[in-house]
């Protein structure tokens, strides 16, 4: 049976009680449903414990977007992996592009803060994708192989496999136009290709989740991909009834 991860990414939206509204009718709408597929919600730092307070008994688990690598310390406007543990996040995202574009974080920072994550036991969502000039230029699946060598350079066989990938092509982040069903299909084969040459056929265990303008009408098309596991959602996950008919097309498809 396929696995399928649906993942909400609120990035900075939200105030307080938006983020209690949106998280309860998000447990509302899956109320009494057999639940076959994984979903998770990654609200703003602040939002996270009065979010954990509303899903706690749910299935629905609980990611945050960002983290530092340092356990604690000086490191002002941090926040560090076992602070989000304490909330308890089941998620982090890491690298999301951006993260990279707008905060500077190269692959080494994104290397230190996987290995912070994994050694709290805590599941990395790690994001990677290229941009429009690097697919012009026919560079994409160099910068997705680079990506991943050095994000997952010396972490283990075992904690590798844990890893969550997101595929997220950055021309198709907040666009409205996804990648085709081709370009999904030939980025999520590459990708599980490197990563059962890296670790070997445990990699086919691994989620591998597409992200970019995945929306209620363009889902199931991309759900149905052989190698995609799930989304990474962006402006679709803030209104709770496109989240919920996500989540609802993933359940036809497991
Ligand atoms: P989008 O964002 O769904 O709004 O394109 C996806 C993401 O950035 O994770």
């Amino acid at each position: 049976m396929k696995k399928i991860l649906i993942a909400g990414n609120w990035k900075m939206n939200t105030i307080l009680p938006e983020a209690i509204n949106l998280s309860k009718s998000i447990v509302e709408g899956i109320k009494g449903t057999d639940l076959k597929v994984q979903i998770l919600i990654c609200p703003p730092f602040v939002n996270l414990i009065p979010v954990y307070d509303i899903i706690k008994g749910s299935p629905i688990k609980l990611g945050a977007q960002n983290c530092h690598y340092a356990d604690k310390g000086a490191y002002t406007g941090e926040i560090s992996v076992p602070m989000l543990a304490n909330v308890p996040c089941s998620h982090i995202i890491i690298g999301h592009s951006e993260r990279r574009k707008y905060f500077s974080e190269i692959d080494d920072i994104l290397n230190k803060k996987l290995k912070a994550v994994l050694n709290a036991n805590i599941t990395p969502v790690f994001c990677i994708g290229e941009t429009l000039e690097d697919r012009q230029n026919g560079y994409a699946f160099k910068i997705i192989e680079w990506q991943l060598k050095e994000g997952l350079k010396e972490i283990s066989n075992e904690d590798i496999e844990k890893i969550v990938i997101a595929y997220e092509p950055i021309w198709a982040i907040g666009t409205g136009i996804a990648a085709t069903t081709e370009q999904i299909a030939e980025a999520h084969s590459f990708i599980r290709n490197i990563l059962l040459k890296m670790i070997g056929k445990q990699a086919k265990n691994m989620l591998i989740l597409y992200g970019g303008s995945v929306d209620a009408t363009n889902s199931q098309s991309i759900l149905e991909i052989p190698d995609v596991n799930g989304a990474l959602i962006g402006g679709a996950s803030l209104k709770a009834n496109t989240f919920l008919s996500i989540i609802n097309t993933a359940q036809n498809l497991v």
